[in-house]
């Protein structure tokens, strides 16, 4: 299995490129189902999570090209012949339950094993139900598998309440209403920039959308969608994930695509650890000397607040900072993985329910590490940057997940970091 290693201690300069966005892309893959039309994306991430998905449509019977080296892909639903979202692929990645939705508005029924739980949390999928049960749907939970079926003339315009905010739920939901009889209202929906992305991307296909990016998105159902052609929106978690490389190693790099709109809570606590944000004609430039950063509180929300999945990343540049942290997760009931393993670096970091305390640290040091998902590997790598010494993270496949070419990125402005095989 792979590994990679880095040595700390050198700072960073120059330009990383920022790529399409993983979970924009997740959903607007299987809005595909929606239309026998063919569907284009283009800027997309290449990924493992995207090929995950790629296997799960093909397991539907729904053609999927990968072009110029996985940067645009080709969809076409023209021959689905299945409606069931196998347990071994589901399995693997929990945004497969995000096929629910479209299979059921387009063919009626839809067959979709149970994602079950995951390193961050039990992550049930009950609010995605009952937004389809509130649109005529009738849901069976057998063996394992979600059984969905529309009711005689297809699925119907309904309005539906979401008890709390979820990204996936409101996902499942949109694709589901464009092609429900009548209008839906989404009230307390997701705000996510993937939101705006898949709503821009469905209205392009011939959907009426209006709301997208506010708490109540508006759906009025058509017949039938058509093709289109899309730019997958810029990775934000990616951005930020990058803003906090040269904020913890110090140096000044350019984050060419970097929109501030996207990030703005998050580049608002970097900011105020010490650190230089500024737009540029081209992105977004972050810039640190050689002054200690000071702590900040942090509490994840749903967007517009401050992302769940930077919240490691953020923990691992508080770990060195001139006093206490207070970072609280409120998205995801076990999402602090990494904070015994930055400990294992030097960092103090007291975890009590979904609040961590980090006393801030001169120094960390690098050590062999690892974590069980994605957003807390990374945080371990950026770690690593300014680690005294080596820093071995293992369990790669969780970073090939959501980033490309991350040694390639990061060596690029000047890290010391290669890919070893243990
Ligand atoms: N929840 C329920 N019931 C549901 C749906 C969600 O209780 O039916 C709970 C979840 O367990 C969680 C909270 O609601 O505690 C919010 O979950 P949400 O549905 O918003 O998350 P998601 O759609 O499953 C997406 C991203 C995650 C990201 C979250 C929050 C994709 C593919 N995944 O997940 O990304 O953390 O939104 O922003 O879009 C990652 O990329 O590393 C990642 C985990």
């Amino acid at each position: 299995m792979d590994a990679i290693l880095v040595r700390g201690g050198t700072e960073l300069n120059g330009t990383i490129p920022i790529a399409g966005a993983k979970n924009a892309c997740l959903t607007l893959m299987p809005a595909t189902l929606l239309t026998d039309e063919p569907l284009t994306l283009t800027n997309a991430p290449r990924l493992s999570d995207i090929r995950t998905m790629t296997q799960l449509l093909q397991s539907l019977g729904a053609e999927v090209q990968s072009l110029q080296g996985g940067q645009v892909l080709a969809l076409s639903s023209h021959d689905v012949t299945s409606q069931r979202a196998e347990y071994d692929i589901v399995r693997k990645m929990r945004a497969s339950v995000l096929v629910l939705g479209p299979l059921l508005a387009r063919f009626g029924r839809a067959e979709v094993s149970l994602p079950g739980g995951c390193a961050i949390g039990a992550r049930p999928v009950d609010l995605h139900l009952r937004a389809l049960e509130a649109m005529g749907a009738e849901m069976d939970l057998r063996e394992g598998y979600i059984h969905a079926r529309a009711p005689a003339g297809g699925l119907r315009g309904a309005t539906v309440d979401f008890p709390f905010v979820s990204v996936g739920a409101t996902e499942n939901a949109l694709m589901a209403a464009t092609l429900a009889r009548g209008t839906t209202v989404l009230r307390n929906a997701a705000r996510e920039p993937e939101i705006v992305d898949l709503a821009q991307c469905l209205r392009r296909m011939g959907a009426r959308i209006s709301g997208e990016g506010s708490d109540t998105i508006e759906i009025e159902g058509v017949a039938a969608l058509g093709g289109a052609t899309h730019r997958v929106v810029l990775d934000r978690i990616e951005l930020g994930t990058y803003m906090l490389a040269p904020a913890i190693a110090g140096g000044s790099v350019e984050l060419a695509g970097g929109r501030i709109d996207l990030v703005a809570a998050f580049a608002e606590k970097l900011a105020a650890t010490g650190v230089e944000i500024a737009e540029t004609a081209t992105g977004l430039r972050v810039s640190r000397g050689p002054e200690r950063i000071r702590p900040v509180d942090v509490a994840t929300a749903p967007f517009p607040g401050f992302p769940t999945d930077l919240q490691a990343q953020m923990m691992a540049h508080l770990a060195t900072a001139s006093g206490v942290s207070v970072l609280e997760e409120r998205i995801f009931e076990n999402r602090f993985m990494h904070a015994p393993e930055l400990a294992r670096m030097g960092a103090r970091i007291e975890v009590q329910g979904g609040t961590a305390r980090v006393q801030g640290v001169e120094r960390l040091r690098g050590a062999p590490v690892m974590a069980t998902d994605l957003r807390a590997s990374v945080s371990l790598i950026l770690a690593g940057l300014a680690a005294e010494g080596e820093t071995l993270v293992k369990r790669v496949y969780h970073l090939d997940r959501g980033y490309e070419r991350l040694e390639a990125k990061l060596g690029a402005v000047g890290a010391r970091i290669e890919r070893v095989s243990e």
